[in-house]
């Protein structure tokens, strides 16, 4: 595919994400905040769904790892210990002709397309947005927004073997905000300054860092082709030694082929024992592991598995985005998977007369304990079905004059666009042999 085809395809989902609601610029009233997005009523039911899904294969279906949720400020000898204020920086150039700043890994020779224009020489600059705590606003107060989640789980770490009865390997994971003052934010919800992570910090004995590495890069990889992501977009890829931190000992990132090229989705790094050594260094306190089996004590490796939730979320819109044409007509669909589409069933009564609003009102309220279920009655039913297409709804249900009759209904499929009709009475049990 071209490459304009392919910008042309970004701008069609940020435009259905609008129209629809799942995503609009931060304070757009105002012009907008470069980095900054909020999600509408679509895109929230979404990440919930997306992070429901991440927690219950990460937590609940296992019984090594446990959950915590840590504060976003904390106290700021964590990112002094954890190396973020000395080196969590990107490389900043600045254009000498109009001074616009960039990063200088993402310009290539200058941006002026007429007579050039240099770049200044690169200088370090930290990600991480500042903020005061306490009435005192000198450099005692000084504290940061959370570039990651993952220092909470470390910081908790002995908190959490003394609380529990985990024993290494076992993992601890987070949800959370956390605040990069990215130099080039961009690609909608792709580069953001304020963004969600979810993390998981896995705790194993020294020797068996590099199998646990091997485990979780498969597992992740299965993880995303659960929701549906088409394997051809997705691949691992191995960090190169250049780009390893100088303590990982191993790392892949999960791509995905984006419209603009193939990009990181998640990282998935072995970080030895660098963060609990650093931390027992600067705290004072003993965060080493007694084995009393072994009789040995040891400070335990991590093997961390990173994700975003804007970044899966904006893959898995682009990925389920198609455009067809069906029977001469133009539509635009959202095979999103089952597991996360923001609504499973719209219930659409064929007209907005009585008594068949009353009938499909009812339905819905049947169905609505056991789907994610929309009622509408807006609009002709052509209209009403191409807004669920999409937003990726897999199943509607029209209520027409005839099921005052004959008490059932028609179940169309978003992928199929076949119609079923089907007796009320079943609509749960067909409904869910179809959604499970
Ligand atoms: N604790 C490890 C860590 O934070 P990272 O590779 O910097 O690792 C992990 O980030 C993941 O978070 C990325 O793979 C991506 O999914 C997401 N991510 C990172 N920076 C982001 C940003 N500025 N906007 C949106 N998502 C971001």
């Amino acid at each position: 595919m071209a490459i304009a085809e392919q910008q042309g395809q970004m701008e069609k989902l940020v435009s259905l994400a609008k129209r629809r609601g799942f995503f609009f610029q931060s304070s757009e009233i105002y012009g907008g905040l470069q980095g900054f997005w909020d999600f509408g009523p679509l895109g929230v039911t979404l990440r919930n769904n997306i992070k429901r899904a991440w927690w219950r294969s990460m937590v609940e279906l296992r019984d090594d790892v446990v959950g915590v949720e840590s504060s976003i400020i904390m106290n700021p000898r964590t990112w002094v210990a954890s190396g973020h204020v000395q080196n969590f920086t990107d490389p900043l150039v600045e254009c000498k002709k109009c001074h616009q700043r960039f990063r200088a890994d993402h310009v290539k020779g200058t941006h002026h397309a007429d007579d050039g224009g240099e770049f200044t020489e690169p200088r370090q600059f930290n990600l991480m947005f500042k903020t005061a705590v306490g009435p005192a606003e000198d450099s005692s107060a000084q504290a940061y927004l959370r570039p990651e989640t993952a220092q909470g789980m470390f910081v908790n770490f002995a908190n959490i073997v003394n609380s529990t009865h985990l024993r290494p390997p076992f993992g601890i994971a987070q949800v959370g905000k956390a605040f990069r003052n990215e130099i080039t934010p961009g690609n909608s919800i792709f580069r953001l300054r304020e963004f969600e992570l979810m993390e998981l910090e896995y705790f194993v004995p020294p020797a068996d860092e590099i199998k646990w590495l091997d485990y979780w890069k498969e597992e992740r990889l299965r993880w995303h082709l659960s929701l549906g992501l088409r394997p051809q977009k997705l691949r691992l890829r191995p960090h190169g030694k250049s780009e390893l931190a100088h303590y990982a000992s191993g790392a892949f990132d999960v791509e995905y082929e984006f419209p603009f090229g193939w990009s990181e989705l998640e990282g998935i790094a072995a970080r030895g024992n660098y963060d609990l050594s650093a931390h027992q260094q600067a705290s004072g306190r003993d965060l080493s592991y007694f084995d009393d089996l072994k009789r040995e004590r040891y400070l335990p490796h991590v093997v961390e598995p990173a994700l975003g939730v804007d970044r899966i979320m904006l893959t898995l819109l682009i990925d389920a985005y198609n455009e067809e044409e069906v029977r001469g007509e133009q539509r635009v669909v959202l095979r999103l998977h089952h597991s996360i589409a923001p609504v499973q069933v719209a219930i659409l009564p064929l007209s907005r007369k009585e008594p068949l609003t009353a009938l499909a009102e009812k339905t819905e309220h049947a169905l609505r304990p056991f789907f994610r279920t929309e009622y509408d009655d807006t609009q002709s039913i052509g209209k009403r079905y191409r807004r669920q297409d999409e937003i990726g709804t897999p199943f509607a249900i029209t209520i027409d004059f005839d099921s005052l009759e004959d008490n059932a209904a028609t179940i169309r499929s978003r992928d199929e666009m076949t119609q079923v009709r089907v007796p009320l009475s079943e609509l749960r049990r067909e409904l869910q042999e179809r959604l499970p």
